[in-house]
């Protein structure tokens, strides 16, 4: 065949392969047999073999899933990825619905939506083409998993326009794909996936995109990121525009007048939803109109204008075996329910905590009871109640100790607490825990040195206190379970470079009692250095804004401690940075910059910075930088194809600069 024919052959195939793909995976109505549509596919495969710069980045062949990845990119969002506030009942409703009306008034209507249980996913094209796609990650940076989205077959590579559109939506794995990939990892002795969400995620993580391919994956889009951008003026019209271009959208939606009307919608849904194809944990509720939202406009994690009803948690009864204690790192015992296996919304569940001895006597849970279990927000497992009429006689009571299950010392009950507590500072446990904290994400976040690694290393006396984690050596970790050539040298890594955290980390790390993350980041912020930490009085303390009574107590004290000294003095000789790294806030009073005091809102794609970099530096230079205009903003910085946000500062006389203002005010 020559390079004009092929050329044309492909072309029409392509259009072929797209149309049917479309059918089948979108509309669900094929009107090809599988047959022919495999067999074009391989002509096609076979002609992009023989002329390879024939192939196109829409072509269908694209789907089978190309070269294996190193590592997942990360995409900022252009704008960010919310999420959504919870409504449990009722009452949660009328409340939302209330808010509404005072924001907007009577006139206005909903749309109902099923929440589906997957996840959320960003697809952005330009000119029609999808070029990339992403994971929500945390709302603001996510991964960029284009090659594992492209084997969605639902998924369209092209659009039915050549529109610029960043779409976004929830990618799922259907229930009955999700039973017979369990079905293949048994046979093969694989670990199972909990539940259809963990498997499409686990999918979706895939470096290698054949992978992705062979999971039945799909998804439902329910959103446009920039819908200003694309003359939409409603969220029902952006979804009948999102069919148009080709997309996949759940068309089990109603536009609902009043929350009766939604009430309604969710009472036949959650009669439905065990007969549907998919798992869905919930319904969501949108305002309409993009005007109304925009009056609506965001809090930092959600938007005001849409709300998720949750499903009630699922409860079963199972039989409580046995209650095990457990030292945390502030000493406090635990007591948790050992439970005879039961699976409840979609996981197996073997442990609930039970928080503490009131809680036992209240409920009068006793050993080998009959327990109701169900999962509190659908992820941790809780013993609702007992059934007492189901008791034999053969239950047993059961009391705390009086002395810690790992040191032996006796236990107190502060003052005020329900929790019972060893209060020896030398207690395994403790340190142990201790440890873990250390290591753990928001603290000096050493990846690879998990709980059980650390556990080990403490059976075996390689740690005994957080410095010593700065002492171990390639053959003592080469040594331990599990731990291979190249997971040592990963962990060795991971801790070298958690020498240069910034001081919060470290701060957060150590565990001084009443000091968080956050806490941990303004004493950071306000001292600049450990020494200067070390230092500080108690006035001092109380002197800043979010230090309390209680908090500076408790720092001096640390400090005060032979031993805290000591250890601190060990992580500096190893090398640990004592400094904090990030930008220091200027308060508004202190600062003369234009910015200070003010309250700021970013819209519209910026070109020479990200808006997360904006924000930061306005932030440095005391500005406060909102999601949404509002009579309060001072200033609104407006990009290219700037929206609602743009019209409603006009609205409100609210003075506007375009970027290359802002650049400017910036290097002031
Ligand atoms: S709208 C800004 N609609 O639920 C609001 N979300 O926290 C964006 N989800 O991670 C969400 N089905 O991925 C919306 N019909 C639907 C949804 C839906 C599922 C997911 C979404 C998000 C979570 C809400």
């Amino acid at each position: 065949m020559d390079m004009q024919t092929a050329e044309q052959r492909i072309d029409e195939l392509k259009r072929l392969l797209t149309q049917y793909g479309y059918e089948y995976y979108v509309l669900d109505k094929p009107s090809v047999p599988d047959a022919e549509y495999d067999r074009l596919m391989q002509e096609l495969l076979a002609l992009e073999e023989q002329f390879p710069h024939l192939k196109t980045a829409d072509s269908p062949s694209q789907r089978i899933g190309g070269a294996a990845l190193e590592l997942f990119e990360k995409v900022e969002h252009r704008t960010p990825m919310l999420s959504l506030a919870n409504a449990f009942n009722e009452q949660d409703l009328r409340d939302f619905d209330r808010r509404i009306r005072k924001a907007v008034g009577d006139d206005f209507s909903y749309v109902c939506e099923l929440k589906i249980d997957g996840l959320a996913v960003s697809l952005r094209y330009e000119d029609g083409l999808f070029v990339q796609g992403a994971t929500r990650g945390d709302g603001i940076i996510g991964e960029d998993i284009t090659s594992n989205l492209k084997t969605i077959k639902s998924i369209p590579l092209r659009l039915s326009e050549e529109v610029s559109i960043e779409v976004r939506g929830e990618a799922f794995m259907p229930k009955l794909s999700f039973v017979a990939l369990n079905e293949r990892r048994k046979e093969r002795g694989e670990e199972q996936f909990a539940n259809p969400r963990n498997a499409a995620a686990g999918s979706l993580r895939q470096l290698d995109p054949k992978i992705a391919a062979s999971r039945k994956l799909d998804v439902f889009l329910y959103g446009i990121g920039n819908p200003e951008a694309v003359g939409v003026v409603s969220h029902s019209e952006g979804l009948d525009y999102l069919d148009r271009l080709g997309f996949k959208t759940n068309h089990e939606r109603r536009k609902c007048a009043t929350i009766e009307e939604v009430m309604e919608f969710i009472k036949e849904k959650t009669e439905q939803r065990h007969q549907l194809a998919y798992d869905i944990d919930g319904i969501v509720i949108k305002v309409d109109s993009l005007h109304q939202q925009a009056i609506l406009g965001t809090t930092v994690k959600s938007p005001r204008w849409a709300i998720a009803y949750k499903f009630p948690a699922e409860e079963v009864v199972t039989t409580l075996l046995n209650i095990e204690l457990s030292v945390g790192r502030t000493g406090v015992i635990t007591p948790t329910a050992v439970l005879e296996p039961v699976r409840v919304a979609g996981t197996t569940v073997q442990r609930a905590s039970l928080h503490n001895e009131d809680l036992i006597r209240e409920k009068d849970i006793k050993i080998g009871d009959k327990v109701v279990i169900k999962k509190a927000g659908d992820i941790i497992p809780e013993v609702v109640n007992v059934l007492v009429d189901q008791r034999t006689g053969m239950e047993v009571d059961f009391y705390m100790p009086t002395h810690c299950p790992e040191c032996e010392s006796e236990l107190v009950r502060l003052e005020g607490e329900v929790a019972l507590r060893c209060i020896n500072p030398k207690c395994p446990a403790q340190i142990r825990e201790g440890l873990i904290h250390f290591v753990s994400r928001d603290a000096m976040n050493i990846e690879g040195l998990g709980e059980k690694v650390i556990s080990q290393l403490f059976a075996e006396n390689l740690i005994t206190d957080v410095a010593d984690i700065y002492k171990l050596t390639r053959e003592q970790l080469l040594a331990l379970e599990r731990m291979g050539e190249k997971s040592v040298s990963k962990l060795l890594a991971a801790i070298e470079a958690s020498k240069s955290n910034s001081l919060e980390k470290l701060l957060f790390g150590l565990g001084i009692r009443h000091v968080g993350a956050k806490a941990a980041k303004t004493l950071a912020q306000e001292f600049g250095t450990m020494e200067k930490l070390a230092a500080a009085s108690k006035e001092e303390l109380i002197a800043i804004n979010e230090i309390g009574n209680k908090m500076a107590d408790s720092i001096v004290s640390f400090f005060e401690q032979e031993e805290a000294r000591e250890l601190i003095e060990e992580l500096r000789n190893a090398g640990v940075n004592m400094e904090y790294k990030g930008p220091k806030p200027i308060s508004a009073s202190e600062s003369d910059s234009i910015f200070a005091g003010k309250t700021i809102v970013l819209t519209g794609k910026l070109e020479h910075l990200t808006r997360n970099e904006a924000k930061e530096k306005i932030e440095a230079l005391g500005g406060n930088v909102a999601g949404s205009v509002s009579k309060k903003t001072h200033l609104v910085i407006a990009g290219e194809d700037a929206g609602s946000k743009l019209t409603k500062a006009q609205e409100l006389g609210i003075e506007v600069w375009d970027e290359e203002r802002l650049l400017e005010e910036l290097k002031k």
